[in-house]
């Protein structure tokens, strides 16, 4: 059984499928289509985000693409069993641990890009979302429509977009950042630099400089960057994380 998802979902112009077994219970694949310029962009993407990501991660995710013609591309994702999102509006305390899963897996993927300035980028790389985990603590990275392999993407970018994300998420419930959430981001931050996967681009204020980078290249979101939550914080919260960090 299969069934359309979504059409056009927040702006993207790519059709989603879900692809159901014969028994109908649990999906087993998606499937995105596209017959748009920028659609079947974001296909092609995916697909080299997808095998970039395979040569690195013990969890592989199976893909298929398909040209049908030059203006209909179809891209088939097996979904991994096993793996599950975090449901949104989870409070920052129950996330911390899925946060330093993430950080730690970005950590052994992006191994080759220590020290270097710009690094390939997720794009999209939303905790509650995009990012998976299973019972024994695998993480897996999906949805790589806004993958860029250009190398002008700051090298840490991804995880300092993710955990101001996170922080928003948090004012929004509770009015301010509490002071354990502002001392996970600090610790958060401090061990993407020992790893040496922070762009020295974004290491003086990184969530000013996260901000900055992103509205002067706000072309790589291929007219999406509006849904960008982390475009959304409030200036002052952006002040207190990098206060937070440089004391
Ligand atoms: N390899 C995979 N293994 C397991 N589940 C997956 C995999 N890829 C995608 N999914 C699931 O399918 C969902 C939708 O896939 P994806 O994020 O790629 O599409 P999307 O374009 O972002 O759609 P949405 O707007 O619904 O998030 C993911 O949030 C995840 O739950
Ligand atoms: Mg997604």
């Amino acid at each position: 059984m299969k069934y359309i998802k979504g059409v056009h979902r927040h702006g993207s112009e790519t059709f989603l499928i879900v692809s159901k077994n014969k028994k109908g219970l649990e999906p087993d694949s998606i499937i995105k289509t596209s017959t748009t310029k920028n659609g079947i962009d974001s296909i092609i993407s995916e697909y080299q985000g997808i095998n970039w990501y395979n040569n690195l991660s013990k969890n592989k995710i199976d893909c298929n693409l398909d040209k049908k013609t030059k203006t209909y591309y179809r891209i088939e994702i097996k979904l991994n069993k096993g793996f599950f999102n975090i449901k949104t509006n989870t409070s920052y305390q129950e996330i911390r641990k899925y946060l330093d899963l993430t950080i730690n897996h970005y950590i052994k993927i992006w191994y080759d890009y220590k020290n270097k300035k710009y690094s390939p980028f997720h794009g999209d790389l939303s905790l509650v979302g995009n990012v998976m985990f299973n019972e024994v603590n695998d993480v897996l990275f999906v949805d790589w429509e806004q993958f860029d392999y250009s190398s002008k993407m700051p090298t840490g970018l991804d995880i300092m977009m993710m955990i101001i994300e996170n922080v928003w998420y948090e004012t929004l419930r509770s009015n301010q950042i509490p002071k354990v959430v502002l001392k996970h981001v600090k610790n958060s931050i401090q061990n993407l630099i020992k790893a040496q996967l922070l762009s020295p681009l974004l290491q003086e204020k990184p969530a000013h400089s996260t901000l900055n980078f992103i509205n002067a290249n706000i072309e790589i979101w291929r007219g999406q960057h509006y849904k960008l939550p982390v475009l959304k914080i409030p200036k002052e919260y952006i002040n207190e994380i990098d206060n937070a960090f440089s004391n």
